[in-house]
């Protein structure tokens, strides 16, 4: 078969992923270029006023992009998300209040090892699930019966290896809801107010690992949050702006760029748009490939960002990879749980990128169909 020959790499990967152009061309300059006090950005003390700087700047663009209530606060801490799942039972139970019940969604991978933490620190309540018997979903967001001493509802917005996302927030009433929104974050507007508190670790659509981006209503601070070690205390570490400890200075400054970026292309709902023009192309040459190509997930709940697909014929998965990265289309193996195919399509892959996909799994079916 003809592979192209244009000499571009398209990156598929799930996360760390494709940072956009423009920010990586700016990176160096602003990160490692020494000013006139001999010292670049990543070398400075983090209580020094460069650093400082750097913050609010992270801050007041994503403030901005999200429009985030002034009842909220902002925090890029050091870790991960799944530094998250404990953090968040951490500070969010509250035995002596009668708060010790942590409501959780099943809704695939991510949200089963988010609970998995959690039990290490709260009574888990498995508060919906997806009904095994149709094709997959997240679990439908009305009628979840929360426990009594509910301290929060944690959802996980889009899974990243499942490839499905929630059409729509359920209602959790007063119980504040709690929202990983690693894989979906910046992908769309999100009006933070409908949640408690909503994190992201930065390696998708923020900038570099390292980094996680917690925004927590002020209120919540309030719970007593004992078990939780000073770094993961997000009431200590709003009171220090997020220098408890020393924060990730370069992730910080990169995800500044990257918030600096989106807001240039036109916003969250330029975002949005591109977004779901990339995932409608793709999910359209799935849809129509006479079952060459499947889809798993029902199409009211499919992921925009992380696109899972199959192929009918899964002994030829692997001949699919290889001639696909051959084509320059690389990272399109699914996750070892769940095999076939997935194409994450985050903020920084343009259509050319996906049209380049399709352009190619056209002409794999038309050899091998
Ligand atoms: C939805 C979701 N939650 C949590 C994680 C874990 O994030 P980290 O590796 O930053 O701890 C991931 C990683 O891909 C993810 O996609």
């Amino acid at each position: 078969m003809t592979l192209s020959s244009s000499g571009t790499v398209w990156n598929f990967a799930a996360g760390p992923s494709r940072l956009p152009d423009a920010v990586l061309a700016r990176a160096g300059d602003v990160l490692f270029r020494r000013g006139a006090d001999g010292a670049a950005v990543i070398e400075r003390p983090f209580t020094g006023n460069a650093v400082r700087a750097v913050l609010e700047s992270a801050r007041e663009r994503l403030t901005q992009l999200l429009d985030i209530p002034a009842n909220y606060h902002v925090l890029f801490l050091a870790g991960g998300a799944m530094h998250q799942f404990s953090a968040v039972p951490m500070n969010l139970i509250d035995p002596a209040s009668g708060l010790r019940t942590a409501a959780y969604a099943d809704s695939g991978y991510w949200s089963r090892r988010a609970m998995r933490e959690a039990a290490r620190f709260a009574e888990v309540s498995v508060v919906a699930r997806h009904d095994g018997s149709q094709a997959l979903a997240a679990p439908a967001e009305d009628n979840w019966r929360l426990p009594q001493g509910c301290a929060y509802c944690h959802i996980t917005a889009n899974e990243t290896v499942d490839g499905l996302a929630y059409p729509a927030w359920p209602n959790t009433g007063d119980v504040p809801l709690v929202a990983d929104t690693t894989s979906s974050f910046l992908s769309a507007p999100l009006d933070i107010a409908r949640f408690g508190l909503v994190y992201a670790s930065a390696q998708k659509n923020i900038g570099p690992s390292g980094m996680t981006v917690v925004i927590v209503r002020e209120d919540l601070l309030r719970r007593p949050a004992q078990s939780a070690p000073s770094p993961l205390c997000y009431r200590l570490q709003a009171e220090q702006d997020g220098c408890l400890n020393t924060p990730p200075v370069m992730a910080i400054h990169l995800a500044a760029l990257v918030f600096q970026w989106i807001a240039e292309s036109g916003g969250l709902s330029a975002m949005a748009e591109a977004n779901r023009r990339k995932a409608e192309l793709l999910y359209r040459a799935i849809d129509g490939s006479d079952g060459f190509y499947t889809a798993p997930v029902i199409a009211a709940h499919r992921s925009i960002t992380n696109v899972r697909f199959h192929l009918a014929d899964v002994s030829l998965t692997e001949r699919f990879l290889s001639d696909a990265e051959k084509a320059g289309l690389i990272h399109l193996r699914g996750h070892r749980h769940v095999g076939g195919l997935r194409a994450s399509l985050y903020n920084a892959m343009p259509l050319a990128g996906v049209t380049a996909l399709v352009n190619f799994m056209a002409e794999f079916k038309r050899c091998k169909g």
